[in-house]
């Protein structure tokens, strides 16, 4: 309770931790989260345990942090789900698929929600989330990639959308952004035919903000937060919200939001 308030705070109660069991390591630095999968000789393969730890970063992340990082250890970001939950073995402790859709007490769709838990609030107003990719970014590595915000790349990246070719479908959210960034048929042509589109592709499209070389790709994503965190806060995360309705609201509906918004701001800043 004391830990769960000093976070509030935006104490130092937590300020980082590593879990083996899934694979993610992070650290928050004042108005720094980072988030790093950190399983790189599985190439940062993903696991229930995985998605439940950052859904569990999400609840616990300090109201002073401004911007998100996700990275991954190693040549990949994530190399997606790891293979084993399709195994009849399973991930040790954590099960299988089979285990899973066959077991009582949670449904299966109940069990993907939780998972989807771990990567919905890195949309959060507050925040900017911001995805470091280099390598593979594979099934649930590109879903993660594509629950950030903002994309910033390494050359050598290969996003690839494998879901559709192993029988499933992309259920880690990504199926919204991936069609809101790039549009309805360069969406169903990655996923469909579960190619891989690289940098200068993901450049052109809009998947990626910016590509660097991959020795660039920190110093690119510090950059970035500096240009962040040089605004506003609470007028970003009012933006932000306006930015994020936009598309679900007309033009008049719109511009009512903004004066809304505005009107909030100028009380806030002159009474
Ligand atoms: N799950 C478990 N282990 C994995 C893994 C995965 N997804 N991807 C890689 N690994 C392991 C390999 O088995 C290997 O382990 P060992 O050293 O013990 O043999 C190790 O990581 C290194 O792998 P590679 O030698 O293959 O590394 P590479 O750099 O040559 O290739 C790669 C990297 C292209 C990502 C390749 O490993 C690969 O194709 N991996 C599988 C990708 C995949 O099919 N992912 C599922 C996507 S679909 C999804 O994510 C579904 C969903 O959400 C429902």
């Amino acid at each position: 309770m004391a830990d769960a308030q000093a976070r509030q705070r935006g104490g130092k109660a937590e300020n980082g931790s590593a879990s083996t069991e899934s694979g993610l390591r992070h650290e928050v630095d004042g108005e720094i989260a980072t988030i790093t999968l950190d399983r790189p000789e599985k190439r940062n393969a993903q696991t229930f345990a995985t998605w439940s730890e950052l859904a569990r970063i999400g609840e616990n992340l300090p109201e002073q942090v401004r911007v998100v990082v996700v990275k991954g250890e190693g040549p990949s970001f994530s190399a997606g789900i790891d293979l084993r939950m399709f195994t009849p073995e399973g991930v040790p402790g954590q099960g299988s698929f089979g285990s899973v859709a066959k077991s009582e007490g949670a449904t299966f769709e109940q069990r993907i929600r939780q998972a989807q838990a771990g990567f919905l609030w890195l949309r959060r107003p507050e925040i900017v989330s911001i995805a470091a990719v280099q390598g593979h970014a594979i099934g649930a590595g590109f879903q993660l990639a594509l629950a950030c915000d903002l994309r910033i790349v390494a050359d050598d990246v290969s996003f690839c959308m494998k879901e559709p070719a192993l029988g499933l479908v992309p259920d880690l959210t990504g199926t919204k952004p991936l069609v809101e960034l790039v549009g309805l048929a360069k969406a169903i042509d990655i996923c469909l035919t579960a190619r891989t589109v690289h940098a200068d592709e993901a450049m052109r499209i809009g998947l990626a903000e910016k590509v660097v070389a991959g020795g660039d790709l920190e110093q690119a994503v510090q950059d970035k937060i500096a240009e962040l965190l040089a605004t506003n806060r609470d007028a970003a995360a009012a933006t932000k919200r306006l930015l994020q309705g936009a598309q679900g609201r007309s033009l008049e509906e719109q511009s009512v939001a903004e004066g809304v918004e505005q009107a909030a701001r100028i009380k806030a800043l002159f009474g």
